[in-house]
Order: structure tokens, then sequence, then C-alpha cells
């Protein structure tokens, strides 16, 4: 409870009007359910529907709101008006902004933070693949699983964010056949990714003409699964180097990890994972595997064991989720992969089900939609591939440019850029609803006007320079009443409801709408109003200014932007 006193209670005062007006009739929680808040002002910023009364009291719904509306006690409200089968609540503006604002400056750094629920939060993100390079594909799970942990510490959980490396598979066995052949070590040292690619691509050509190369590439596999030094070694560089380059690309985005244990952790866990199926007799044959059949959950089987032996990425996914639920106790388990892994994951909680394991219920797939480029899908093998780290490295120049317009005397313009740069190509990508399908196009990602990050973090730099520009001081306590602060006003209160929201869709795209909303509500403030007049409300304008700023970085900081005070 401690931790809702952020929470405004202005939607609770109508819930708690409207009771005792109703009487037992309708219980608080089935009139929580029905309250609405129009879309339009003139409606009030909450509404009552009575239509759903109507059967109870026998009476028309607009009969209905009158009646009620003459015994609700209007004192905590500017007016309560009936519309109809509607009775609107108008909130007391002036009450509203005090709340508001000396709530926010309280604690600057806790507005929004609310106790939704507590316990662990493994969230699966990232997980690019070794020897690959991190496309922007990889980019939407690891910002958004950063997102949803910011979120998920906001609301009280406790997120454990793990890169479920794919360092293991029968691509290794490809990736040794081919440096074997055509590889360099110097290569590899001077610049991994781009060469280990480089053998994987020729590997593929080779083999359409070659497939011996096949059948060679899958016995080196099997070494390396029984554990061969030479190949093992080999193995152990290539992850080591490519972990390097990943690390380079999560300290440009500012993002860290509490593990790194990948597919390859789970090697000796395997067994356990087989024996358990078996034992439960839930291994079947099939064309030589062995599969889980799910069709009892109208699902394809799922595949554990090759006819050679070799375990599979399901069978790492079963040991995986066993792992973290021995070693977390987790309350939820989040796993932020593509859409196109939907039915991987409705397989994996299935057979976890049949093993008996209850939890499978709390495991999610939080799935997402595909970023093309000119409106095709991105690969790997066909070398149709946008290089995240080329993509950031050029969002900052395109950032560097525009603030030398701007801004040309800018102190630590280096820094500033970084963060507007790297912060745009993160806001684009949590801006569009997780399932969205959208094309990247850096240009428009990185400009300062429209529905960009740039737009917001200079929003956030305005609001702190007009502070700047006066010895006054903000003063939260001194009442605010002038009518075009309201709708300011009103989406700084909202934004408790908007995380909580985001926590309960598992969609960060509802804080950047957010964060667009507000930042557009306060520039058409600024651009009507004179801030800066020193009448007897500018301590109070000065303290919703300071409250602009303090939500939006805020905001930019849980879906892991950064907010400079200049740029
Ligand atoms: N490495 C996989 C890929 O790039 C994603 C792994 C997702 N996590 C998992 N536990 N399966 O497609």
């Amino acid at each position: 409870a401690e931790r809702n006193r952020h929470k405004m209670d202005f939607k609770q005062e109508v819930i708690k009007a409207l009771h005792l007006a109703i009487g037992d009739t309708l219980t608080e929680a089935a009139i929580t359910k029905l309250v609405e808040t129009p879309k339009d002002d003139k409606m009030g910023d909450y509404a009552f529907p009575t239509f759903a009364l109507a059967k109870v009291f026998h009476q028309a719904p607009q009969q209905i709101a009158t009646t009620l509306a003459g015994k609700i006690d209007a004192t905590p409200f500017e007016k309560v008006e009936v519309k109809g089968a509607y009775i609107n609540f108008f909130l007391d503006k002036v009450s509203f902004a005090n709340t508001v604002l000396t709530t926010i400056a309280k604690e600057p750094l806790h507005y929004g933070d609310q106790q939704l629920g507590s316990g662990n939060v493994p969230i699966d993100m990232s997980s690019p693949n070794i020897a690959k390079p991190m496309s922007m594909g990889h980019l939407r799970s690891t910002v958004i699983g950063n997102a949803l942990a910011n979120i998920l510490t906001k609301t009280g959980y406790t997120p454990i964010k793990i890169n479920h490396l794919g360092d293991w598979g029968t691509q290794f066995g490809k990736l040794i056949v081919a440096y074997r052949k055509w590889g360099s070590e110097e290569d590899v040292k001077r610049d991994p990714i781009h060469y280990l690619v480089q053998y994987y691509v020729r590997f593929h050509k080779e083999a359409e003409t070659q497939p011996e190369l096949d059948e060679e590439a899958r016995a080196v596999f099997k070494q390396l699964e029984d554990g061969d030094p030479e190949v093992h070694q080999l193995w152990s560089w290539f992850r080591e180097e490519s972990l390097k380059e990943f690390k380079r690309i999560y300290k440009e985005l500012g993002i860290e990890f509490d593990s790194y244990k990948g597919e390859a952790f789970y090697n000796d866990k395997m067994d356990a994972v087989t024996d358990a199926l078996e034992q439960k007799g839930l291994l079947k044959e099939s064309q030589g595997a062995e599969i889980v059949d799910l069709s009892k959950y109208d699902l394809n089987p799922a595949l554990i064991r090759k006819s050679d032996g070799a375990t599979l990425y399901m069978t790492r996914d079963l040991a995986a989720a066993i792992y973290r639920h021995d070693q977390y106790h987790f309350v939820q388990s989040l796993y932020v992969v593509g859409n196109e892994q939907r039915e991987h994951f409705q397989q994996l909680k299935a057979v976890l089900k049949e093993m008996g394991y209850d939890w499978a219920d709390d495991i999610h797939h939080i799935p997402f939609g595909l970023i093309t480029a000119n409106g095709k899908k991105l690969s790997t093998r066909k070398g149709n591939i946008i290089l995240l780290e080329k993509v950031l490295k050029d969002a900052v120049v395109l950032a560097k440019k525009q603030i030398a317009e701007k801004h040309p005397d800018l102190e630590n313009a280096e820094q500033v850029a970084h963060e507007v740069g790297v912060g745009a190509v993160v806001f684009h990508d949590l801006k569009n609803e997780r399932l969205d399908n959208f094309d990247f196009n850096l240009e428009e990602v990185v400009r300062f006007e429209g529905e960009t990050g740039p737009y917001v973090q200079y929003t956030n730099a305005r609001a702190n320079s007009i502070l700047k520009k006066t010895d006054q001081k903000p003063v939260a306590e001194v009442a605010l009443t002038d009518p075009a602060a309201w709708p300011v006003l009103k989406a700084l209160g909202d934004y408790p409801n908007v995380i909580a929201r985001a926590l309960r869709e598992y969609e960060p795209s509802v804080i950047a709408k957010y964060a667009l909303r507000l930042a557009k509500a306060f520039n058409q403030y600024y651009a009507n109003v004179k801030v800066l007049v020193d009448d007897a409300e500018l301590p109070a304008r000065l303290a919703m200014v300071k409250a602009v700023s303090t939500v939006l970085t805020d905001a930019l900081h849980t879906l892991g932007v950064g907010a400079p005070a200049e740029m």
C-alpha cells in the first residue's frame, strides 16, 4: 500500500460517489468495470453509463441517470451532469492540479511506481545466434525485453534478464567444416562475425552442389556434442569472439543482462528431460525421431530427439524452463521472441503441462512482428541483413548533424548525439505496437519533429531550459487555475495508469505513445501561454513545467532511452 500512494485516486472518488448513490445493488468492482473515460472533454473526465441498471431497476436508463445524479454528493467535483443515459463527472481542476503536481514533486524518481505484484520474473530476451550478426530483428527482442524489465521493476516485480544465446546446434558443424576449409585465424580475430558469416554463407552455396558437405557437418556437430577437444576449442573460440561483439552493441544500447546462459548451458541437463519424458510415457517414435504427441492440444508433435540422437531446440527450452523454475521460483516466465515462433512456445507449454508442471501456465510468450527494410524481410542466409551496429552509428551521425544546426554551442554534443541517435532507434521500435510489422527508414526515425524519440527528448530539454531562464522556484502547492494547463495536467495525472496498462498488456508502446501525447500537449500549451510572466501563478506554472520534464524523463528511461537535459 505504501508504494501505491502515487496512484491518483480520482477515479476511486467517482466510484465511491456512485456506490453511495446506488447502494448495494452494484459492488464497487462492478461499478469500476462500467466507469468510462470519455474521449471528448465535454463529456467530463469520467462517465457512468446506466444501461446495465435498466433491468435491475425496471426503469429507462435516462431516468435512472437523473435519479442517481440527484443522490450523488457532488462536492468533490467541479460538476456532475446528466447527458442522456450517462452521468458525467467533471473533476475539480484546481484540486486535481494540486494533487498531481505535489505528488510528482514529492518523489520525482518514483512517480508512477506502484505495487501490482511481486516475485521473480525471468525474461528470455535478445538471444542472438553465435557467429551471426545481431540484426534489427534481435533489436526488437532486446529493447522490448529491457522495457518490460523496467516496467516490472516499477510495479513491484524482480525481473531477471536472460540472454538465451543460440550457441549450440547443427550450424556449428557447418561453421567448423567451413572454417577448416576456407577460414583464417587472423581474419576471425580481426573481424569475427563478418568472416564467420562469410564462411557460413559459402558453406550453403557450396553444399548446393556438394551434398557431402552436409554429411560432414553433421559428423562434426556430433563430435562437438561428444566433447571432442579440438572441435570444442573452435566452438568456444567462435562463441567468445561473437559475444565480444554483441556486448559492444549492448553497451551502445545501455542494456545489461543478469545471465548469458545460452543453449549450450543445458547440454548436461538434457538427459534428465528425456528421461522424465520417457518415464511418464510421453515419448513416441516417429520416422526414427522421438516426439511428444500434442494432438489433444491441436498442435503438431514436439520434436525431442533426432534419429542420430542429437537433441533439439525444443529439448533445450524444456531444460531451460525447468532450470529457471528451480532456480528462480518465478511468478511469471517471459519469452520475448518473434511471432514466427508462436507454435514453438505453445508446444513448450503443452509438453510441460503433460509432464505435470502446473507452473507451465505462468509461461508467457511475448511475440512481436517483423522489421522490414524497403518492404523486404531480412535474412542472414540471403545476405539481406541490416547490421544493427551500422544502424546505430548512422543514427548518431544524423543526430549530430541536427544538433549542430539547432544548438551549435552545446557542450557535450558528442554524448547527447549518442543518446539521441541510439534513443531514436530504440524509441521507434517501441512506439510500434509489439505485434505490428513495420518498415525501417533511418531518416524518419531520427527526425526531431513528428512522432519520434528525438521529439520527446527535445520537448524535455525545452522544459528544462524554461526552468533555467528564471530565478523563481517551482512551487507545486500554489493553485494553478489557468484552463489552458488542463490537458497537460490531465496527461500528467494519467501516468500511473499508463504504467499499469503497459504491464497488463506487456506493451511498451503504451508508454511511448503516452510520452508523445504528453509532449504534444505541453508544446501546445507552451505555444499559447507565456509561462515566464511574473504573476501569482508563475511558481505553479513552473511546477507543471518541472513535472512535465520529470514524467517525460521517467517515461524515456523506462523505455530504455536517454533523456539529455539539454540538446
Ligand atoms: N536464438 C533464437 C533465434 O535467434 C531465439 C531464442 C529465443 N529463446 C528461446 N528460449 N527459445 O531465433
